[in-house]
């Protein structure tokens, strides 16, 4: 009687508001939210473009929305810019239509779909360029750092204004970082297949153009900004690998971004973290904490954290000079595939005295469904996938340029106490 009674109110609901269709409803949604990386060549593994993509998919889409697993975007606070949220009216839109059947509507009424050039989200590149050859990744054996030279043809001084960079093969890069080397010995080092480069590329003065890792969006600096590319230089491609039990090939492909216009300001890097991680098989709570006080008035443009796979929760803060309290960043549940770099809708102005903390938190046991081994083993500081890592990194210019000194001078000295304190060595 109950059933009937409610499955009458459902008609007589439906009746009033009809079923949601995939050319008015769903489809904006999906080329607004979704189709992104999900079209044919992204990153995703399957299209959400047409009509048959999805609605074979309704009731997954349907599910992976409703838990907020899709779209990937980890931070619970503060706000970013371009923030890959649903709305709670698109998120039940989504339920509506997989749970009334996934109708298609009048499909000539859809919305065009999204073209996506070239498959750069950025659009054209000022540069394109890919590793010269493939390199193979043994089915197994340790972590490889490779080091793959990219000469630049001959150009005027230009300014980088975002790079990209695609992988050849997402199963097997961990992460890759583009450098440019102006010294030439990256090419004396290079063996043809590129040359193993543990850590650091293995030159110096090494200046890093920017970076991808799993989920990263490519991301333009802030107006005025810009990393210099000098006219005799290479480009140097730092790939770290991770062996998957099969034999694998990658070529990654970089894509640089220019402008003209000499950069105004520069982005420093205060970089909170800590080399002191060694968690025992089976622990819930480890927490790595790390503090700096700013000795300047800085504005705060963006925030990067970093971790592998056992940590849980991340949180950044300001603790402001006069007591109070802001949340820089909170990402309750962390996900190693979804690691980004954060930019504030407006920079944050932060002034002199203020103190930075970060808490991450890690989960060592067996009930985190991220923990890579099974049973849980001690898992302690280093650079491997199954090793852990601690950082938090605050994009910041300092708000006078003349303070730019003094703010370096505090981190270099910050660098000092913790190398003085001594870093975390690997058990034998
Ligand atoms: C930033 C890129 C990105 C965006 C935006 C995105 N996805 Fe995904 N999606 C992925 C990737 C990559 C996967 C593959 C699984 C993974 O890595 O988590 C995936 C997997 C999925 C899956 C399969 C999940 C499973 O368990 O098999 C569904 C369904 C899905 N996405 C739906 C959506 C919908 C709906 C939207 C928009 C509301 C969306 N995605 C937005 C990248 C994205």
């Amino acid at each position: 009687m109950r059933g009937v009674v409610l499955a009458g109110l459902a008609v007589a609901l439906w009746a009033k508001d009809p079923p949601p269709t995939f050319s008015r409803d769903v489809a904006p949604i999906l080329y607004r939210r979704c189709a992104g990386c999900h079209h044919p060549g992204a990153v995703a593994p399957f299209s959400l473009v047409t009509y048959a993509d999805a609605s074979k998919r309704a009731a997954l889409i349907a599910t992976v929305t409703g838990h907020g697993f899709m779209p990937p975007w980890l931070p619970s606070r503060p706000r970013f810019q371009n923030e890959r949220r649903l709305t709670p009216a698109e998120i039940s839109t989504l339920q509506n239509w997989a749970a009334t059947g996934a109708h298609s509507g009048n499909l000539v009424e859809a919305p065009p779909e999204p073209s996506f050039p070239e498959g750069w989200p950025l659009g054209t590149p000022g540069l394109e360029a890919e590793m010269s050859q493939p390199f193979t990744v043994p089915a197994d054996g340790p972590d490889l750092y490779q080091c793959f030279v990219i000469p630049l043809p001959p150009a005027p001084q230009r300014y980088v204004r975002a790079i990209d960079i695609r992988p050849g093969n997402t199963r097997v890069v961990h992460h890759a970082l583009l450098f440019q080397d102006v010294t030439g010995e990256a090419k004396r080092r290079d063996t043809g297949g590129g040359y193993s480069c543990f850590g650091t590329p293995g030159f110096l003065p090494a200046r890093g153009l920017g970076g991808w890792t799993p989920g990263k969006q490519p991301v333009p600096e802030p107006a005025g900004m810009a990393e210099p590319l000098y006219p005799r230089s290479d480009l140097v491609l730092q790939v770290h690998y991770h062996a998957t039990g099969k034999r694998e090939t990658d070529r990654t492909r970089v894509a640089l971004y220019f402008t003209l216009q000499p950069p105004r300001l520069h982005l420093t890097d205060v970089a909170l973290g800590s080399s002191r991680i060694d968690i025992p098989a089976g622990a819930r709570n480890f927490v790595v904490r790390d503090r700096f006080t700013l000795p300047v008035d800085v504005d705060l443009f963006g925030i990067i954290p970093h971790a592998h796979y056992v940590c849980k929760d991340m949180r950044g803060y300001a603790i402001l000079p006069n007591g109070g309290r802001r949340t820089l960043l909170h990402i309750p549940d962390w996900n190693f595939n979804w690691q980004d770099q954060y930019r504030y809708p407006a920079p944050i102005r932060l002034r002199a005295g203020t103190r930075i903390e970060m808490e991450f938190t890690y989960d060592n046991s067996a009930e985190n469904p991220r923990n890579p081994n099974h049973p849980p083993r001690r898992v302690v500081y280093g650079p491997a996938t199954t090793d852990e890592m601690a950082g938090l990194h605050l994009e910041v210019v300092p708000v006078r340029a003349s303070d730019e000194e003094e703010l370096s001078q505090a981190l270099w000295g910050k660098m000092m106490r913790t190398l003085g304190g001594g870093v975390y060595r690997r058990p034998q």
